[in-house]
């Protein structure tokens, strides 16, 4: 069929998908090739998870479940929630959803009217923009300065917040940058939500990956009718896929997004969802460990990021990765990334796939096996000696 044939929606033409899955498809055609460009656990989900998920599904967890998700698994998450997090959630107001990406899907479609505005401080997350855009709202772009780290810039972010707001989405522990806003501007950007009946939408899918300090999830910092919360089991649990995540927050809101996810993904995996709960209620150290080793190879990536001065990251605080800047070299982002990928054969995200504001910068992951992350710094240190 040739393309006046086709009878593409003007939606999906107009999408052009996510830079990182450009990297990530190149990369795949690459015999060679050092990944730092995808945020991928490398460890396998604990034992103790798969045999439960393997127990259940012997023993008949074959079937739909709840579109809310299965009732125990929602306890746990609320539980979770209120002892790790501090935030005051029961079972009701908790949907378990297919990773955080459905999670935040469900939230918007729920909130964003056409034409309503979803404030981002930016650069933010691949996908919030065109969310915003498949729910028919508009994104509103805050850029956060470098010279600040990219630290929340709450006078700017309240500055967008208006009676046409409908939400501000804010991720902590943030990716692309690793930085965990302070509590005092997260509490007065919910605040000035809450003022204009807006939702903060907190991402807080890195939130078990913190190097420093608490846990406190933004729906403890703010009003909690205002606040919906999306989380996952894929980063914290080492579980990508399984597909498993969930929103959290006013009874209202889980509703609505109830009704809305019958119309569209049903429920998750009953298999998965008996992962999740073991996850959630059995043995925590396999996840812990798993912490500490990301903070030796944060450690790491930092100490090899010192010797090479084309190559300046933001001080992660979460997450697993580093955002440097490299605009002393030549040419835009995604040159750099491709000349790395094609010359040296390590594949990293240009900084333009979270939005202009990372025009300069790259972002590489140090989720990866130390090995692996090892291998990426000699590649990348051979690529800046030829500059
Ligand atoms: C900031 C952020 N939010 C949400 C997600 C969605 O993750 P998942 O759907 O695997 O839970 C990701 C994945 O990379 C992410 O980086």
């Amino acid at each position: 069929m040739t393309d006046t044939e086709s009878r593409l929606s003007s939606r999906a033409s107009q999408e052009t998908g996510s830079e990182i899955r450009v990297m990530f498809e190149r990369a795949q055609a690459i015999d060679d090739v050092v990944r730092l460009e995808i945020g991928e656990p490398h460890f396998d989900t604990p034992v103790h998870v798969v045999e439960a998920a393997a127990e259940a599904a012997k023993g008949g967890a074959t079937h739909y479940t709840s579109t809310y998700g299965m009732t125990e698994l929602r306890a746990a998450i609320a539980e979770k929630a209120r002892t790790d997090n501090g935030v005051p959630v029961d079972a009701d107001g908790v949907i378990v959803t297919n990773g955080g990406i459905e999670a935040l899907a469900l939230a918007l479609l729920s909130v964003v009217d056409p034409g309503s505005e979803v404030v981002l401080p930016t650069p933010e997350w691949t996908n919030y923009a065109a969310q915003v855009e498949l729910a028919g709202g508009e994104p509103v772009r805050v850029p956060l300065s470098p010279e600040d780290g990219f630290d929340l810039d709450a006078d700017a972010v309240i500055e967008r917040i208006s009676d046409d707001t409908a939400a501000v989405v804010l991720c902590r522990p943030t990716n692309p940058t690793g930085r965990v806003y302070d509590e005092e501007s997260v509490r007065a950007v919910a605040e000035a939500a809450a003022d204009h009946e807006a939702y903060l939408v907190a991402d807080e899918v890195y939130e078990r990956l913190t190097y420093e300090g608490t846990r406190t999830s933004a729906a403890a910092l703010g009003d909690p009718e205002w606040v919906l919360s999306v989380n996952s089991f894929s980063k914290g649990y080492a579980m990508t896929g399984w597909r498993l995540g969930w929103l959290a927050g006013p009874e209202d809101v889980v509703d609505a997004a109830h009704v809305i996810r019958q119309r569209l993904s049903l429920c998750s995996s009953s298999v998965a969802q008996h992962a999740g709960l073991a996850a959630l209620t059995g043995p925590q150290e396999p996840f812990e460990e798993m912490v500490d080793a990301y903070r030796d190879r944060r450690a790491y990536a930092l100490d090899r990021t010192a010797e090479l001065p084309a190559i300046d990251p933001v001080a992660p605080e979460g997450a697993f990765y580093l955002f440097c800047n490299v605009s002393s070299l030549e040419g835009s982002s995604m040159d750099v990334a491709l000349r790395l990928l094609e010359e040296e054969g390590v594949s990293v995200t240009p900084g333009t796939a979270f939005g202009d504001a990372g025009e300069g910068y790259l972002r590489l992951s140090y989720a990866t096996d130390q090995e692996t992350l090892a291998a990426g710094f000699d590649r990348i240190e051979s690529f800046l000696a030829q500059r």
